[in-house]
């Protein structure tokens, strides 16, 4: 037994008395949420992580004791000493799950008072997020961001619990580091007793657990804290949790396998959501091609159909040339919407694909008769069925084009599916579709520095029947990579790594580093490679992310405790802040300002 509090010991919390507990006395804690003021009666629902109770004071039984209630304020917290009785009938209230019962107070200690605050405690706050953030303690009180903590915590339970059981074994890895190249920007921190010198928050653990992998830990796995300094999103934060793992010995498959098992187990136990496993597998060319993404959310249909075959001769200039000069064109058909929608709704998806770089969008309404459209002037007769079978189009289609670049037009009309699907309220966040996009390309080229870059990370394995185009035609290489896809998130993504130490050599000589770049940034990696390195692989799942759509929330930030804002930074504690002279002089930096 813990020390008394004010002379009492909690002996229950609110939401776990009913029926089985009449007529016990007991002692519950907890904040009053709201209280009513009956005359002679005044009820306080007092409320703690576990639900809210109702207690009663009685003018009646006790006057000294009801003259206490009626000091009672919002968010007091309060002792309560009572008995446990059934309602009558007819004041039952089956809105919480202690409805049944009442609390009639002995006795009530007020342990702390308490200022109006600033947020209502209630579901679904509408508060201004900026409100909600610089008061997150009183925030987080709200029953939906208690759930969704209490979710995260299940979650990472789960995790640590069945990869456990699977063999993994948990293991830390630095937090001051060297940079590792996951492609954002570093945080840094400075050394003060190297000065000029700094470590790099990891980015990920990728390196250090490839090399646990080379020291024979065969399976590892990590809930670890990531740090990239990137412009914020909703589904993006500077630091964020990855469920991180790695294994030996292992094939694409080996690795998609014990993932979809997880995957299965955490949304049974804590959703009750049958998953079926094995997940769709589909090549990154084919999501490209019939999502216009890499992350396809295949809750709904409205796939991309490529015409650029029909149109590549056709009078339509900006349709034929797009084709000659190596792009594409293709189409939406937005089932119905060619009845559903007005001109206006028409043109305002013009105006919202401009957003993604597309030059204009071409469409044409199926009517029972006849074609509404400024294009088909342009085509003959054939083309135009050909296009219109191509699509299979009916009357009250509304049919899209976009003709660009294939990187634009992807992009576009993958926008343009989503914003179709909002538009016609075809997402349901209790509907969970997974899927694994494979075999993506292992490089990409950057056109502005002139070089190519890593797709996922300089680590990854190229598919072995792939590896004869590695220095003929890098671009055509796809690597043993994978992203897990959830609703149209990358909730994770890993590969198989390069564990020969020529062929990461050779890996390091396409991105461009000089034989010492490579040495003097990865040189213990190399040098690891040297002592006997198994065939490994694995991933990462961005834990927010996972939560945050488990939660049926469309921002990380309601899933994270304490989450940063747009421009990186803590409202509440107002991280980052300016430092004392002292110690920028200890750490020898001088800054502009
Ligand atoms: P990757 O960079 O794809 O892979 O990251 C893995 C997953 O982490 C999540 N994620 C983020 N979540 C919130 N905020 C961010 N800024 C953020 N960045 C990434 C995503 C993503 O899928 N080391 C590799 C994994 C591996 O190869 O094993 C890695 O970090 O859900
Ligand atoms: P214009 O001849 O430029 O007036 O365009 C005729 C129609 O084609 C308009 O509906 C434009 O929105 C559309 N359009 C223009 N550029 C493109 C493009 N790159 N892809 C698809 N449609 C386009």
């Amino acid at each position: 037994m813990g020390e008394s509090i004010y002379g009492l010991q909690r002996t229950h919390k609110c939401g776990e008395l009913g029926l089985a507990n009449v007529g016990e006395i007991v002692t519950v804690m907890g904040w009053s949420h709201k209280r009513r003021d009956l005359g002679g009666v005044i009820f306080v629902d007092l409320r703690d992580r576990s639900g809210v109770l109702q207690v009663v004071f009685n003018t009646a039984i006790d006057q000294e004791l009801f003259a206490k209630a009626e000091g009672i304020r919002s968010e007091y917290v309060l002792a309560v000493v009572g008995e446990v009785v059934k309602r009558a009938p007819e004041t039952v209230n089956s809105k919480i799950q202690t409805g049944e019962i009442e609390v009639i107070a002995k006795e009530l200690r007020i342990l702390s008072q308490a200022e109006t605050p600033p947020i209502y405690i209630e579901e679904d706050s509408d508060v201004n997020e900026s409100v909600r953030l610089k008061y997150r303690y009183i925030d987080l009180r709200r029953p939906d961001m208690q759930r969704n903590l209490i979710l995260r915590h299940k979650v990472a339970k789960i995790a640590r619990d069945y990869y456990d059981e699977n063999g993994f074994l948990e293991i830390e890895t630095p937090m001051l580091t060297k940079s590792t190249p996951e492609g954002a920007r570093d945080y840094l921190v400075p050394s003060r007793v190297q000065p000029g010198k700094f470590f790099a928050l990891p980015q990920s653990p990728q390196l250090f657990k490839q090399l646990l992998m080379v020291s024979g830990f065969d399976r590892y796995i990590q809930i670890v804290k990531c740090f990239r300094d990137e412009d914020l999103r909703a589904d993006r934060q500077p630091e964020f949790t990855q469920i991180d793992l790695e294994m030996s010995f292992v094939n694409v498959e080996d690795v998609l396998t014990i993932n979809e098992g997880f995957a299965k187990k955490v949304f049974k136990e804590t959703l009750d959501v049958e998953l079926e496993a094995p997940f769709i597998r589909m090549p990154y060319q084919e999501a490209m091609d019939r999502f216009g993404s890499d992350k396809p959310d295949i809750r709904f249909g409205l796939e991309l159909v490529n015409i650029s075959d029909i149109v590549e001769n056709c009078g339509f200039k900006v349709f034929a040339d797009a084709v000659k000069n190596g792009g594409s064109v293709r189409a939406i058909n937005a089932k119905g919407c060619g009845a559903k929608f007005s001109r206006r709704e028409i043109d305002s998806l013009v105006e919202y694909v401009k957003i993604y770089k597309a030059k204009g969008m071409a469409w044409i309404v199926v009517e029972q008769n006849e074609l509404k459209s400024a294009i088909t002037k342009f085509f003959n007769e054939d083309e135009v069925k050909a296009i219109l079978d191509r699509v299979q189009a009916e009357p009250g289609d509304l049919i899209c084009f976009i003709a660009d670049k294939n990187e634009v037009v992807y992009d576009a009309l993958g926008q343009l599916r989503l914003e179709l699907a909002r538009r016609l309220e075809l997402l349901n966040n209790n509907e969970f579709k997974f899927l694994w996009v494979t075999e993506f390309p292992l490089l990409e080229y950057d056109a502005e520095d002139k070089r190519w870059v890593a797709k996922h990370h300089p680590f990854t394995s190229p598919m072995d029947e792939d590896l004869q185009y590695l220095d003929s035609d890098p671009g055509k290489v796809r690597a043993k990579a994978y992203d897990l896809v959830l609703n149209g998130v990358e909730i994770g993504g890993g590969s198989i790594r390069i564990h020969i130490q020529e062929l990461q050599a050779k890996m390091f000589e396409l991105l461009g580093f000089t034989t010492e770049q490579a040495w003097d940034r990865f040189g213990f990696l190399l040098e690891a490679f040297k002592y006997g390195t198994p065939p490994h692989g694995g991933m990462a799942y961005g834990l927010d992310r996972l939560v945050m759509l488990m939660a049926g929330k469309s921002s990380i930030r309601d899933v994270i405790a304490f989450p940063k804002v747009q421009n990186a930074s803590c409202v509440m504690t107002n991280a980052p802040d300016f430092v004392e002279t002292k110690q920028l002089k200890e750490l020898k930096i001088k800054t502009e300002s």
